[in-house]
């Protein structure tokens, strides 16, 4: 599992609880997974390269640093992973914006593809992609698959819930993507829902059902 991270931090698992809370309500949860998605790219973004900048302060000048590399792409995957992807731009503002839409088939639990819309230089893009639970790993796979398909080549992969059997698959299909979560649960149900998980976590968000 070396390239599954979780993040452990105090804040991350405090408000995770609350977003699991099945009494909190639409806009808290709304709120709370926009935070958690913040804290979360703070983590994420860790190991962004940096370079010597020549800056002048009010006293006199220095060589500080700035972030070099890789240009940034973040990817929700819809509906869901739109509530993670403001949070992750108040980080990151200058990163493009793509969208996956995938929705799960409620009997066979498949994904099934209805959007693509990605940023130019895909191939030079470093690629979060953002949903807020894997389960059984399928919609994962999918997008990945996707942006691989048009070129890209540095992808990491950010969710709240975990399932084992989606880390284990995602890893199996993506081995070269870095994994981050933040509450990593027991299992699937009969239904593919992660149990204890939080729900379905696009209706929570969007007050659907
Ligand atoms: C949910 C969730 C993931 C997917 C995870 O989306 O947001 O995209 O299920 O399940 P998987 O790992 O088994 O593929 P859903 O299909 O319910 O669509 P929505 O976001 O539009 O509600
Ligand atoms: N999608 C959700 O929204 N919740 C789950 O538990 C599994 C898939």
């Amino acid at each position: 599992m070396s390239n599954v991270h979780i993040i452990n931090h105090p804040l991350v698992q405090h408000k995770l609880t609350i977003v699991r809370d099945k009494n909190t309500g639409t806009k808290a949860f709304r709120e709370l997974v926009d935070e958690i998605a913040t804290l979360m790219a703070y983590e994420i973004t860790r190991d962004m390269e940096l370079e010597d900048f020549e800056v002048e302060t009010p006293i006199q000048k220095m060589t500080a640093k700035t972030l070099t590399g890789k240009k940034l792409g973040v990817v929700p995957i819809l509906r869901a992973g739109l509530g993670m992807q403001d949070g992750i731009l108040k980080l990151i503002p200058a990163a493009k914006v793509g969208h996956v839409g995938l929705y799960r088939d409620h009997d066979s639990l498949e994904p099934v593809e209805y959007f693509v819309k990605l940023p130019s230089d895909v191939e030079e893009r470093l690629f979060i992609v953002v949903d807020p639970m894997l389960a059984t790993g399928g919609s994962a796979i999918m997008a990945i698959d996707c942006l691989k398909k048009r070129g890209a080549k540095n992808i990491k992969f950010m969710c709240l819930v975990a399932a084992p059997e989606g880390v284990a698959a995602l890893e199996k299909a993506h081995p070269d993507v870095d994994i981050y979560i933040a509450g990593l649960d027991e299992k699937l149900n009969e239904e593919g829902y992660i149990v204890p998980g939080l729900g379905d976590a696009g209706d929570r968000l969007f007050g659907t059902k």
